[in-house]
């Protein structure tokens, strides 16, 4: 693709499979994704599970905003900015119940849990003003739900979620991603900026050099060699086993179990490529029984690959990703916490059954991105995303230099951030985002018509 016309945005993407090290640090650069996109996109705001009865709320901060999401009596969410209409206190902080609505700590006055004013102390004393009506209620927040998560934007003009998620809510649709509950939910702080935390997990160039533990002979078999059905049943196991191990639950124990037992029963063809599928098969209808089985609400995964819905990993801009794996699925967010700062976290989710009462998971406190408790696949990303971030300052670099071929979607990705970060309307990113809303590994440089 070629160089596309000089932009207004400093260190824009000129060429398209070249990023300029300063929008991973310049402070300037950073101020204006502050104020340019992360005001303007839809953002996972809270898990449903965190506000599973009326009156349940938590909050959302992103950068120096914080939004409280809530349920109502009629078990609608919704969501408001987090602050008093009097003199700018922040009224809450983390989840709970506000059985009473909420009430200031500075001088008390209250709100319903449908954000409408209900107290002002010696609201005599205020000129007519200041206490109109509908300027002392708390300001609402766009708020929509999907996928078992509440999610908001700070643009009240934004174009609904759905429009600007898609393809990633077919997908998920087809996974009933909305019927997948946490098992556990933990949170990293990464000493790097937010794109560079996520652009470790948007291309699969790095799988072989990264995760060493993931070559798995047999797997594949050489072109040419006779088929081994035993050896490549072997592998799959193992590669089960270390995915399950590895990302402490992507592909989930129960699963792994299944397919241990599976495996001796199994018949597969001669042919590697229809032995794969037969494998894939048997295997996706083994998993949905066990889980049936238990009365878990759980889709028939071989019509999710009929239906094509095969894609390992689907990001949703700009901050969210599922990894689907038979029963179960990883979910990641990020969020900036300075130019060079990220949190990112992960939730496992998996089946429960229909009806079952969910378990609140504790809001994870963050740890380093060296903590021995980080699970063995993230800690082999995080290793190298600190040496990148330094990396990136030295005198000598100027750009990354990406594939145009396999690395396309951090080029795509950036250059939509571009379009926001030039002001243009949402409803014109949202062909971009069509494209960037899908699996990342593996795609090519697009031209997104910005
Ligand atoms: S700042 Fe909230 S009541 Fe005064
Ligand atoms: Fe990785």
């Amino acid at each position: 693709m070629a160089a596309k016309k000089s932009s207004a945005v400093p260190y824009a993407v000129d060429v398209p499979d070249r990023i300029r090290k300063e929008r991973y640090f310049d402070p300037d650069f950073f101020a204006l994704e502050a104020k340019q996109l992360w005001p303007r996109v839809w953002q996972m705001a809270c898990r449903l599970e965190e506000i599973p009865n009326p009156r349940d709320f938590a909050t959302y901060e992103i950068l120096d905003q914080s939004v409280i999401v809530v349920r109502g009596d009629d078990m609608s969410v919704s969501a408001f900015h987090n602050v008093c209409r009097h003199r700018g206190v922040r009224l809450v902080e983390g989840r709970g119940t506000c059985a009473s609505g909420f009430t200031c700590p500075f001088h008390g006055w209250c709100y319903g849990a449908d954000g409408a004013n209900t107290f002002v102390s010696r609201s005599s004393t205020f000129s007519a003003h200041n206490m109109a009506a509908d300027e002392i209620g708390l300001v609402p927040v766009k708020c929509e739900t999907y996928g078992g998560c509440a999610w908001i934007n700070l643009d009240p003009k934004a174009p609904g979620l759905r429009d600007s998620i898609e393809p990633f809510a077919t997908y998920m649709d087809a996974w009933q991603l909305e019927d997948m509950h946490p098992e556990w939910w933990y949170s990293f702080r990464l000493p790097v900026n937010w794109k560079l935390a996520q652009e470790a997990f948007m291309e699969q160039y790095h799988v072989l050099e990264t995760h060493p533990q993931l070559r798995l002979p047999g797997r594949y078999p050489a072109k040419g060699k006779p088929f081994d059905a035993a050896r490549f049943l072997e592998s799959e196991l193992t590669y089960l086993r270390v995915m399950s191990e590895g990302m402490a639950g992507m592909v989930h124990a129960s699963d792994v179990k299944v397919a241990e037992r599976l495996m001796p029963k199994v018949k597969l063809p001669d042919d590697p490529v229809e032995a794969r599928a037969a494998w894939e098969r048997e295997l996706n209808a083994a998993v949905v029984r066990w889980h049936r089985g238990k009365r878990h609400v759980i889709p028939d995964l071989n019509q999710i690959d009929a239906d094509g819905f095969t894609e390992p990993m689907v990001y949703c801009f700009p901050h969210y990703f599922i990894l689907p794996m038979y029963s179960s699925a990883s979910a990641y967010r990020f969020r900036p916490l300075g130019p060079e700062e990220t949190l990112m976290e992960i939730w496992s989710l998996t089946r429960f059954p229909e009806g079952a009462d969910l378990p609140m998971r504790p809001i994870p406190e963050p740890w380093a991105h060296d903590d021995p408790r980080v699970p063995p696949i993230p800690t082999q990303d995080f290793s190298n995303l600190p040496k990148q971030q330094k990396g990136l300052h030295s005198l000598s670099f100027e750009y990354m230099r990406i594939s145009e071929q396999i690395e396309g979607h951090l080029s795509n990705f950036h250059r939509t951030i571009d379009g926001y970060l030039e002001g243009t309307a949402s409803k014109k990113l949202l062909p971009a985002l069509r494209e960037l809303n899908v699996n990342p590994l593996e795609r090519p440089v697009l031209d997104l018509g910005l």
